[in-house]
Formats: C-alpha cells, structure tokens, sequence
C-alpha cells in the first residue's frame, strides 16, 4: 500500500464530522455543522464542519483544512504523527515506507536516544560519581521519591560519559547531536552537552523524553542548560511537569518559572506545577494550558523579573481563555523569591495556605499599580488613575469593574461618575481600533490568510479574489479542467500561493487523481491548509457559473501587465468603504 492509498482508505475511515465530533459539540447549521471554535476563543460559533468536502473552517480565526490538519492542530502534531494518530484510531496500518521515512525515522532515534540517556543520568545518580550530586539534591530537601517520579539524574563531569555510553548502545554521532546531548568542539571532536550538573528530563504529554534541564551545581558557567531545540523539542511549546499535573485530577494548574519550584512543590503536594522550560511563556505555552485547566495560578518569582513575567504570562493566559491568578510570595518575609524558598522555609501546609489566598489578576493588577506611585503626590496620582482606567478597560464584567471603580473611588475621592466615563469611553476608544484594524485586514485578507502566505495579495486585490475565485471553481468543476487551460496558465497567476495551488490542482487532474481535500495535505502546510479550506468555505462569495469563471479569467489577464489596487493598508475607511461600493456596482453591472 503506498501513501496515497493509505490516505484514501484513511480518508473514508477517519469522517471528518465524527473526529471533530470527539472534540467539538457540533450542531447542525443547515447542510454543515457548526460549534465552538477550539482554537480560539468564542461565545458564539464561527467553526464549520463541511461534511461534502471533508473539510473544515473557522470564519473567527481562519484555521481551517482537512480532518489531518484538524488533528495536528488539536494534538498538537507534525503530519507525519497525525496520520498515525489516526491510523491508530481507524485500525489502518500505515504504509511501512512513509512509517520509517526521513524526519520521522530521526524523531523515532531521538526519543530512543533520550531515553537512553535519561536512564543514564538517572543511574549515574546512584553511583560512586553521583555522590556530590546526591548531597546537593538532599540538600534542597529533594527526597528519594521525587528523585524517581521526576527521573532525576546527574551528568558526570567528564567530557564523554554519556557519549562512549550511547556509542556502545549503537546511537550515531549524528544521531546524538540531533538530539542535543553532545556538541561539536573547535576541533571537529563531539563532547557531552551536560557535564557535572543535575538533570531534569523534560517530558512529553505521551510520556517521550523530549530535553533535558541540568542544573549546575556550583557557581561556575550558566546555573541551568537546557537542551536547544530540536526535532522533537521546541522549549516556547513544552512546558515542564505538565506530564504529571496534567492528572493531577483538578483543572487548576500552578505555573512557577522554574523546574525546582514545579518539582518542590509536587513534593509539597501541589501536583498541578508546572514549569515553562526556561524561556518567557508563549501563546503556545497558553494555549497548551487551556486544554487541561479553566484557571492558573501564577506562582513566579518575586523580584522586578517575575513580575513582568507575570503580567505577560496573566494576558497570554487571559487570551487564551484561562483565568489567571497570582501567588504573592513576600507579603511578609521579603526574603522569599520563589516557591522553593517558601516551601523550605515556611513548609508545605503554609504554602499550599498561601496558594488558596492568590489573588485575581485584576485585584493583583490594582494592588501593583498602587504600591508603584505616590499618591500623596498629584502627579503621581494622576498616574494611578490614568493606569487604573487602563486596567478598568479590560474588565468585561460590569458587576466586577463597577466593584473595582466604586473601590478606587473610595481610595482616591475621584468620582465614580468621573472613573466609569473615562473608563467607557477608553473602551469605545479601543473597540473602535480594533473594528477599523479588523476592517482593514478582512478587506486586505489579512485577517484570514495573514500576509505571510501571500504578501502579494493587499497589493493585488482584485486578481487575487479571481485567482481564489478560479481555484474554487475547479475544486467543485474538475471537468473545467481542459477548458481553463486553453485560456490561462499557472504562470499567469499573480500571487505566488494561488500559482501553486493552481498547478498542484491542474497537475492532479492530469494523472486523474482524486481531487479532493486529503489529496494536498502531505503537500501543503497546516497554513496553506487552512487557507485553501478557507477558499472553499467563503462559497457564497464566489458564484458557480460559468460566466463568472470567464470574469475571473478576465481579470486575470488584463491585470496581469498592470500594477496592483492600491495598498489597502493606505486608505482611510472612508476610502475603504466607497472602494467596495464601487466594486460591488462594477461586479453588479457585468
Ligand atoms: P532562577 O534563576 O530563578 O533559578 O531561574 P531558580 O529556579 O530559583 O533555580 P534554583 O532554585 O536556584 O535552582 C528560573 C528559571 O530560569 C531558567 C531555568 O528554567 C530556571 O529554572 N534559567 C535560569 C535558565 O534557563 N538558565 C539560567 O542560567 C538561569
Ligand atoms: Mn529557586
């Protein structure tokens, strides 16, 4: 069976509706189903389902594509790891070739090696070697158990402990260095990545060993190394220990900046820690969150650091539709800086205490803004107030803003009427910008494609909506197939992806291959994916005939030698709106 066939087969098997279905609580909206987006956060449903085309869209956040795209996106997966999630859900075996090729043949070595070398370290641990390493893990109050729940290990202070190691275990040098366990010196030679530190292996939701973090254990060199990205490891998309708090068995997770906190405060009890591997929380990060907690505690550091941290990490979250809180260590010991400290200070009971007692972003909001000014000072309190309607704006709850201003009111003597139309009016303000972006990027297709794909599409509106317009045709005319051709090539096309796409179509129907969606997945990117569903959703906006095919060709060809509409970015809504008069009177009169 080759990769086509296989897709085929998995295509009947896998419907797509009945996928979806497994995450989303879909409706029926007339011959599609619709629900809640699961990328994005919505009240009302702009997802749609199509069952004839096997496809989906979100009209919300312009995801969209077949039912592999749906799951690399949902399980977070490259393509070659989606179509064995689904073979494995439909029984299909997938084609022994493509199971053993290229990328995936290398990711299968590197969680091989991992693990490998996580029993390594791990063993290493217990050895004559280990034996600093093992004081310095009792001495932060690490006990035997959470050594083994966590798979801590050390890496021994030579140059190729761990190499010789996995050479014996047949692993290649290249292989080791794709997975980031050693490193090519000056000279040409490999040496290990983790010398001398004690090893935290970081690890996957489907329990791979996927990085490690080492922690020095003396004042020399960087006090933690992490593994670099590699091909099964992207730090901004993994999050420490969230193997583990993931089942917990609450929907509350409590994210600490470092992988000592996550691990104390399991030992603490707190099974739900979790840790971002070393860098500034991500979109990705929160999103990954959302899909296993309603609400976060964030437990980060105290000093000036973590508390920029925070506000980043709490509008992440907030984005993500995570309701976030904030631990507030130093209320009376100035000296804590993380949970660690607390915990070896004040002991588990008393944190776990303090954790119920985090504060609700906006409250921790209102009490930072306040201890950052003098209000005995006008200005200072100026300040205060102007920073407090800011924080007002983005409180959607009218009950909970009305709570917060008539507070502030009582604390400043600035009137309530005077706080609640200054913070109104920052809120049309803001709903104004956002409706003129959106406006401007929807008209310039930026909102549903991004510019990324197709950067020549603002500039070149008009052939553009044609090209889409020609490439949906053919999608639902295959038999146009001749027809087109005589009239136009894909070297007419003006934006690159459409030409593309249009060739990849034209040369499918050559071999008269099944065009349908599945037929461009393993061609296309998740994007491009997302794009093409998101042509073949916005239906109405092209109409089936065949008159209207020879316009879009029109178009095409007498724009082909001529510049582009002018930079939509440019014009003022005004310029905007009676530009799409004009065009919908141009198009109406043809
Ligand atoms: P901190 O410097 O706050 O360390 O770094 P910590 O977590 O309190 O560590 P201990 O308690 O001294 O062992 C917080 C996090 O930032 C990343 C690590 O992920 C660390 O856990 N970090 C810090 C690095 O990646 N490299 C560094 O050199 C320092
Ligand atoms: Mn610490």
């Amino acid at each position: 069976m080759n990769l086509d066939d296989f897709l085929n087969r998995l295509k009947y098997a896998c419907d797509i509706e009945d996928v979806v279905s497994s995450y989303v609580t879909l409706k029926r909206a007339g011959r599609h189903k619709s629900g809640l987006c699961p990328f994005h956060l919505e009240k009302t449903p702009s997802f749609v389902v199509y069952p004839d085309t096997q496809s989906f869209f979100c009209f919300g956040c312009g995801v969209g594509g077949d039912v592999i795209s749906f799951v690399m996106k949902h399980e977070n997966l490259d393509y070659m790891e989606a179509l064995r999630f689904l073979s494995a859900r439909s029984g299909i075996p997938m084609p022994e070739d493509s199971r053993d090729s290229g990328m995936a043949e290398i990711k299968k070595r590197i969680y091989e090696a991992n693990k490998k070398a996580a029993r390594f370290f791990y063993k290493q641990l217990g050895e004559d070697c280990g034996r600093y390493a093992r004081k310095y893990a009792a001495g932060r109050g690490l006990t035997p158990e959470t050594v083994r729940k966590f798979g801590i290990g050390y890496a021994p202070d030579g140059w190729d402990g761990l190499k010789d190691h996995m050479l014996s275990e047949k692993f290649t040098l290249e292989e080791l260095a794709a997975a980031d366990l050693i490193v090519r010196g000056k000279n040409g030679g490999y040496y290990d990545r983790f010398r001398n530190r004690l090893i935290f292996p970081i690890i996957d939701l489907r329990g791979n060993v996927i990085a490690f973090s080492g922690r020095a254990l003396d004042d020399k060199g960087a006090k933690y190394l992490n593994s670099s990205d590699t091909p099964v490891f992207k730090k901004s998309h993994n999050l420490f220990a969230l193997n583990f708090a993931k089942s917990a068995g609450s929907r509350r997770l409590v994210l600490a900046e470092g992988n000592m906190d996550a691990v104390s405060m399991w030992q603490a009890g707190v099974t739900e820690a979790i840790a971002a591997c070393g860098t500034a929380f991500t979109a990705e990060q929160a999103k990954l969150v959302s899909r296993y907690a309603d609400s976060v505690v964030i437990a980060y550091d105290s000093d000036i650091a973590g508390q920029k941290a925070t506000e980043r990490a709490t509008s992440l979250l907030s984005q993500a539709g995570v309701e976030a809180s904030v631990l507030i260590l130093n209320a009376d010991d100035p000296d804590i800086k993380d949970p660690d400290d607390y915990i070896r200070k004040y002991g588990a009971l008393r944190f776990r205490d303090c954790l119920e007692k985090s504060k609700p972003v906006q409250s921790y909001k209102f009490s930072t803004l306040k201890n950052k000014y003098d209000l005995s000072l006008p200005e200072e309190k100026i300040k205060y107030i102007h920073g407090c309607v800011e924080a007002l704006a983005e409180i959607y709850d009218d009950i909970e803003r009305d709570v917060y201003i008539s507070n502030i009111a009582a604390d400043t003597g600035i009137s309530k009427e005077v706080l609640q139309n200054s913070t109104s009016d920052l809120i049309k303000k803001r709903a104004k910008g956002r409706k003129q972006k959106q406006w401007r990027d929807t008209l310039s297709g930026r909102e549903i494609y991004g510019d990324r794909l197709n950067p020549s599409k603002a500039d070149n509106l008009k052939a553009s909506m044609s090209e889409e317009g020609i490439i949906w045709f053919i999608l639902g005319n295959p038999d146009y197939r001749e027809y087109i051709l005589s009239k136009i090539k894909s070297e007419d096309f003006v934006s690159e992806w459409s030409k593309r796409v249009f060739f990849l179509i034209m040369d499918k129907l050559k071999d008269n291959r099944a065009i349908d969606f599945t037929a461009f997945s393993s061609e296309l990117s998740p994007e491009e994916m997302s794009r093409l569903a998101g042509i073949m959703a916005k239906k109405t906006e092209f109409s089936n005939t065949k008159k209207q095919l020879d316009d879009y060709i029109d178009v095409l060809l007498s724009n082909k030698n001529k510049k582009g509409d002018t930079e939509l970015e440019q014009m003022s809504p005004e310029d905007i709106k009676n530009y799409m008069i004009n065009k919908r009177k141009k198009q109406g009169e043809q």
